[in-house]
């Protein structure tokens, strides 16, 4: 089976690449490398720097069997100060990755939505029938389920909706304006630095481990029940930014005090994913907070931090 991955030099892209290539699928993957990085993308992948809005990508869809398209522009606080980008991007390129598959006759689409979708909740854990988008981020991202409903209703387009929650673990990009805050506090951390919380600390999210995300992506591929449904990812627990400093520095011992700053735009108080309706094709998150934040520590000591010393 062949599958393309756009956004294959980003965070998920690259795990899912490992993941598929490991369980003998043949990979293709494009990238503009705006926010990914070349040497993220594995060994294996037919690799294409191309920009998902071009029209230069319709050739490499010709005898692929299934689409994830993971390319965005997903830093919340970039996409409140970029609209037009932020919808360039992320409605313009994702309609023309349903577009590139349409002609190619690709037999199904799995894209990214976000659990920003549901930042005006008040329901946890939300289920996925509760949206309520407020960002330009997540305001893209739902305008994308409208296009998948109408490639599926007027073309008889098959896809899939993903809303990750906050995924992390190894390759997670500590690279933009506001880096993700596991990766930013071990990176901290770890080179003796205090820890940066935007606002009190309060925030609670849902942390999923990606390779239990992955399990999930290996499911729409195999499972035909997917076929035109939209899924919440997470691991339906929820941990504020305080606790997460408070597990890792239970682990590191660094002694480093958090430094507040100002609380960032557009970013809800508040995420718990409702997995009910996935856990319903046998699929169950099973890396704890604790271990993902062992093997996320593993993975930074051993390839970023050299790096960052480099530098
Ligand atoms: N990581 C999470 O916790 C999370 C949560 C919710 C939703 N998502 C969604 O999942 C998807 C993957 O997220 P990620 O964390 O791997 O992000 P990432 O930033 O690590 O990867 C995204 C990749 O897309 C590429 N890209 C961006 N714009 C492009 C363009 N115009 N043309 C081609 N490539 C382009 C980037 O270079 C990058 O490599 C995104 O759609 C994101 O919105 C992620």
């Amino acid at each position: 089976m062949k599958v393309m991955i756009t956004g294959v030099a980003g965070f998920i892209g690259s795990n899912l690449a490992d993941f598929l290539i490991s369980r003998d699928f043949d990979v293709i993957g494009l990238d503009n490398l705006g926010y990914g990085v070349k040497e993220q993308v594995p060994e294996g992948v037919d690799f294409h720097c191309v920009d998902v809005r071009s029209k230069d990508i319709y050739t490499l869809f010709t005898g692929v069997d299934a689409v994830f398209h993971l390319a965005a522009k997903n830093c919340i606080s970039d996409c409140q100060d970029n609209p037009v980008e932020t919808a360039d991007i992320n409605i313009t390129g994702t309609v023309n990755i349903f577009e590139a598959a349409r002609r190619a006759g690709v037999r199904k689409v799995i894209y990214a939505e976000s659990s920003a979708i549901y930042e005006g909740s008040s329901i946890f854990p939300t289920p996925e029938i509760d949206t309520n988008p407020h960002s330009f981020y997540a305001v893209s991202k739902v305008s994308t389920a409208y296009f998948s409903e109408a490639y599926r209703r007027y073309y008889g387009q098959n896809t899939t909706a993903l809303r990750y929650f906050n995924v992390y673990g190894p390759r997670q990009d500590y690279r933009r304006t506001i880096p993700p805050v596991i990766s930013a506090f071990i990176i901290a951390m770890l080179q003796g630095q205090r820890p940066v919380i935007h606002g009190d600390g309060s925030k609670k999210r849902d942390f999923v481990y990606v390779d239990d995300v992955n399990e999930f992506h290996h499911i729409t591929l195999k499972d035909n029940r997917t076929d035109g449904e939209t899924y919440n990812l997470g691991y339906e627990k929820n941990y504020s930014v305080l606790d997460i400093y408070h597990e890792l520095e239970s682990i590191l011992n660094t002694g480093l005090e958090p430094i507040f700053k100002d609380d960032l735009p557009g970013e809800a108080q508040e995420n718990l994913a409702d997995i009910s309706k996935a856990s319903k094709l046998g699929w169950e998150p099973k890396t704890d907070l604790r271990q993902g934040l062992l093997n996320s520590i593993e993975y930074i000591q051993e390839n970023v931090l050299p790096t960052l010393v480099e530098i």
